[in-house]
């Protein structure tokens, strides 16, 4: 049996529903590594830092978790956590075809990997990140999505309307 699992994301920023799925993982396995992806294609709002800290922040309570960065293939990541599960959300049928394609295209790469789907409590399944990021914009209240502290540096970065690509490189 495999004592821990590795919940790879971008985490732009850190949603309940993410939480809600380390939560499940963390009773399920001894250690719990969220992998945040710097993720460069996807232009994320917040550097690599920052989402490592808000994760940090937002997972303080789960025992066994650990948050890290990365920048390289995931299944090369894992392997070097020795992490032989890969964790994904499914939250609605339309998450399917993505995660089917990277699931598959991961274990071609490292067949010794197993990917393994999760779902959310019912409340979370429609959230994601950047429709947090655009509630938040557009004055909306994100309270009942994401950990305050998360919620508290989303506003900030509103204020000041810098990027955390603009300001600081990922990675
Ligand atoms: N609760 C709430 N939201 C969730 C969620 C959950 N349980 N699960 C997923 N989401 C949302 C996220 O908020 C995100 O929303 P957004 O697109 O609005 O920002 C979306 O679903 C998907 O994000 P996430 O789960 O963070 O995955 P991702 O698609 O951004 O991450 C990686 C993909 C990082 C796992 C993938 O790109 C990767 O492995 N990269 C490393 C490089 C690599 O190995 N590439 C080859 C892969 S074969």
């Amino acid at each position: 049996m495999a004592a821990r699992v590795i919940y790879p994301g971008t985490f732009d920023p850190i949603t309940h529903g993410h939480s809600d799925l380390v939560q499940r993982a963390a009773a399920l396995f001894e250690h719990v590594i969220v992998a945040i992806a710097a993720n460069p294609p996807k232009a994320p709002t917040f550097a690599l830092d920052e989402r490592i800290e808000m994760a940090r922040l937002a997972l303080a309570d789960i025992p066994g978790v650990e948050v890290c960065g990365f920048d390289k293939l995931l299944v090369d990541f894992a392997r070097e956590r020795e992490a032989r599960v890969i964790l994904r959300g499914l939250r609605a049928v339309s998450d399917f075809e993505y995660e089917f394609q990277l699931a598959g295209m991961n274990r071609r790469l490292a067949s010794g990997i197993e990917t393994l789907f999760l779902m959310p409590a019912e409340q979370y399944a429609y959230i994601s990140s950047s429709l947090v990021r655009e509630i938040a914009a557009l004055g909306g209240d994100i309270a009942p999505f994401v950990h305050p502290r998360v919620m508290n540096a989303l506003l900030a970065r509103l204020r000041t309307g810098a990027g955390g690509n603009a300001r600081k490189k990922d990675g």
